[in-house]
């Protein structure tokens, strides 16, 4: 193969899991992340994980002239952009930070694409873009109607995506649009894992940290919507299960032929979904530990279930979640006792 692979927000929790996989498969990996949300010593596991090299540039996407030298330093053969601000609620009171940084920062980052000539992209979106939708499991048919800031930012970039993919004749661009679900979990060997900053705003985070007894209980939204025991119910994948995901969709856009136009969306979740309580009750179970909960009012904005269809992933890019819930919470678990502090020790 030639060319590196640029992995965008590559010091993250999802982009650190996908240099592990991209190294171990043998592609050369270059990531470009400015750390706003993300520790360096997570690219220094990734190495010492894989026994392997990359190079890291520590830059930010919305300086359009550090991204122009960046492709000119550097034979890029796709992008996998991960780079964006994911927290819904900061995104509802700073909606101008996260345009700017999302939605700016991925337009710069094109249009040094564009300059470069290179033309593949992975794009992490989310199911966010599926705001409330009728029925469940959810498909890519499903219409868009993202309800906060931040889940409009992914919609407002597959958009661009899709202008790209459909603006000219001579542009060829190559995009899967990948719409996560929940990811949960940590890489095997407990070094690299998600370290949010603060207060967790996802579940398993915060289980894990209650149960290492770093915060005293876990609030659960809701126990009155119309689910099995009344908490919200959720489609979670774990995130090594994710990644294979990335390397499936770059591996079918490196093989398309140049001047196919590509753009396409899938759904990456299990299918499955577990509540609030499944979760607390069988991260008790599978990891020995107590995780003291209390009942909260419903949050604004949380659909009552949410789960998804991936049958086009895995018909079209031959994607199979691996990872069952048990390795998801032994994992997370595994990662949060090796590193109570993160990557801060
Ligand atoms: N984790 C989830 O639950 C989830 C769900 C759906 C979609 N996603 C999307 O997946 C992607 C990765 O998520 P994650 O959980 O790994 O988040 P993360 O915050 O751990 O990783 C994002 C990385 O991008 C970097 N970054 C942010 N803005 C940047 C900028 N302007 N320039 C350079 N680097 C920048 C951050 O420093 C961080 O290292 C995000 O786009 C997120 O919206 C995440």
């Amino acid at each position: 193969m030639t060319g590196n692979i640029l992995v965008t927000g590559g010091a993250g929790y999802i982009g650190s899991h996908a240099c592990v996989a991209l190294l171990e498969a043998g592609f050369r990996v270059v990531v470009v992340d400015n750390l706003c949300n993300s520790h360096p010593l997570a690219l220094q596991r990734v190495q010492d994980i894989t026994g392997l090299p990359l190079i890291f540039e520590q830059s930010d996407i919305r300086d359009r002239t550090a991204m122009g030298e960046l492709f000119a330093r550097h034979d890029i053969a796709a992008v996998l952009h991960f780079a964006g601000l994911k927290a819904v609620g900061e995104s509802c009171e700073k909606p101008l930070l996260y345009y700017e940084n999302n939605v700016s920062g991925t337009v710069h980052l094109l249009q040094a694409m564009q300059q470069a000539g290179v033309r593949r992209m992975i794009f992490s979106s989310s199911a966010t873009v599926y705001g409330f939708p009728d029925s469940m499991p959810v498909n890519e048919a499903t219409p868009l109607a993202a309800y906060n800031p931040y889940g409009r930012t992914k919609q407002m970039i597959e958009q661009i995506l899709g202008d790209l993919c459909s603006s000219g004749a001579e542009d060829h661009w190559q995009i899967a649009l990948l719409r996560y679900f929940n990811p949960a979990g940590a890489h095997e060997s407990g070094l690299i894992g998600e370290d949010p900053h603060g207060i967790p705003n996802n579940l398993l985070p915060y289980v894990a940290q209650v149960a290492a007894g770093r915060l005293e209980w876990l609030p659960v939204f809701g126990d009155d919507y119309p689910t099995p025991d009344g908490t919200g119910v959720r489609d979670y994948i774990h995130v090594q299960d994710l990644v294979n995901g990335h390397l499936l969709a770059l591996r079918k856009l490196l093989g398309l032929a140049v001047g196919e136009t590509f753009c396409r969306a899938y759904n990456l979740g299990t299918g499955k979904g577990y509540s609030v309580l499944d979760m607390v009750k069988t991260f008790e179970q599978v990891n020995g530990v107590k995780v003291p909960y209390r009942m909260m009012p419903r949050r604004d904005g949380d659909v009552a279930s949410c789960w998804a269809d991936a049958g086009r992933a895995r018909e079209e890019l031959g994607w199979e979640p691996q990872k069952d819930l048990s390795a998801m919470l032994a994992d997370s678990w595994h990662w949060q006792r090796k590193n109570p502090k993160g990557y801060r020790q």
